[in-house]
């Protein structure tokens, strides 16, 4: 009797899985950055069977260290840490990059990627300023290298589901929308220490990366540009965390007409609750609202005809992290396809984050046709 047939069915089968499985080729990833959201992108990158991180970079060695204890946890170790970002860029392992470093300092370190021609997915908002954005995207299209802006809301259950009921026509044209997002300042104060780059109140605080994933949602829900921009802050020193305390209220008008107005803080205590809620307002009086990321719920004229879809989701899915990275990985990478959302729509969303910061300056609205 061969080998072969002394074998029992069931472990052909699984030595034919395993096969299957070294065969397939994992999509190379190479970490720039190794703060707060480049844990978050491995919690999502770990639990993707076709993506692998092999490398990483941060100029700050001390990270390395800190982070190969957070893999471990995680159950992986990356294979090379690099503090040069062109040393990891020629590394044949790394086939696409996520970029995960403040806006500010995105600019030459997106031009090294493009130029070493791998795609990318980069943090949001990619610069801090629009002719960086234009910059970055001139270059990306000139050389063919695909970059998507990491905009997760369009990838939450939530706002999909959201967006879905509207685009269906459930409450007709819809005429309002508010949104609300308070963070607890204890959070956002274990986020970034007190000192991080997200403190610098000259170059807006935390207003641009606490607001522009909104911005960009409000653009696709509504399929819809804006028209003017309308803002308060009130700034608040939170000496006993550290950080700055944060509340914008702010006023959209969409060329659709819909207004929208947003609620974001970052100055609220843990015990306030679901951080967000959105409303959407129909013409029939209807309304589709997001209690948190776990629930939305269609209401209708008769209470009995009242819909609610519950989400049982985990955190790198909450917020959509991980369907996003995981759409990056299936359909940019592995099947060429152009990404859905483009760098001139984080460009857009940019200009609205920093019309806050510009109308709560003037007491006057921005009015997009003139910025
Ligand atoms: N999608 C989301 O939900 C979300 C949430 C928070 C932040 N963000 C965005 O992610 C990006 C990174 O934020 P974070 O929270 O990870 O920040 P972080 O401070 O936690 O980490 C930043 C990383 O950039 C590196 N860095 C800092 N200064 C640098 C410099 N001059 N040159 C090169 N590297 C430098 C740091 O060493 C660190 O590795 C920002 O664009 C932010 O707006 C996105």
């Amino acid at each position: 009797m061969n080998n072969r047939t002394k074998m029992n069915p069931n472990s052909v089968n699984l030595n034919s899985i395993l096969k299957k499985q070294c065969l397939m080729k994992k999509v190379g990833i190479g970490l720039a950055g190794l703060g707060f959201m480049a844990r978050v992108h491995s919690r999502a990158l770990n639990g993707i069977p076709e993506a692998k991180i092999v490398a990483a970079w941060s100029k700050f060695p001390d990270e390395h260290n800190k982070f190969n204890e957070f893999s471990k946890k995680l159950g992986f170790e990356i294979e090379t840490y690099y503090t040069d970002i062109k040393k990891m860029l020629e590394n044949p392992r790394v086939d696409t990059v996520i970029c995960a470093i403040p806006s500010r300092f995105v600019e030459p370190i997106a031009k090294e990627i493009i130029q070493a021609g791998k795609p990318a997915l980069i943090e949001c908002p990619p610069c801090d300023t629009p002719e960086k954005i234009d910059r970055i995207d001139k270059l990306a299209k000139e050389r063919g290298v695909k970059l998507m802006p990491g905009h997760c809301y369009r990838f939450a259950p939530c706002f999909k589901k959201s967006k879905e009921l509207v685009d269906k026509g459930e409450i007709g044209g819809p005429i309002f929308v508010h949104f609300r997002e308070f963070v607890p300042a204890e959070s956002l104060a274990r986020q970034w220490a007190p000192g991080s780059w997200i403190w610098d109140k000259d170059r807006g605080g935390p207003i641009p990366t606490m607001t522009v994933f909104c911005m960009d949602m409000a653009r696709w829900l509504l399929n819809s540009e804006p028209v003017s921009l309308y803002a308060t802050i009130k700034w608040q020193d939170l000496p006993q965390l550290g950080i700055l305390g944060y509340t914008v209220v702010n006023m959209i008008k969409f060329e659709n007409e819909v207004t929208w107005v947003n609620e974001f803080s970052g100055s609220v205590v843990p015990s306030m609750g679901s951080p967000m809620t959105m409303e959407i307002v129909g013409e029939k009086g209807n309304a589709v609202v997001a209690d948190g990321p776990e629930k939305v719920i269609l209401y209708t004229e008769k209470k009995e005809e009242q819909q609610v879809w519950s989400f049982d989701i985990t955190r790198p899915e909450r917020w959509g992290h991980k369907p996003q990275d995981e759409y990056f990985i299936k359909s940019v990478i592995l099947g060429r396809e152009e990404p859905i959302v483009k760098l001139q729509d984080a460009k857009k969303a940019l200009k609205m984050s920093l019309a806050i910061l510009e109308s709560s300056k003037t007491g006057k609205a921005v009015y997009f046709d003139q910025v």
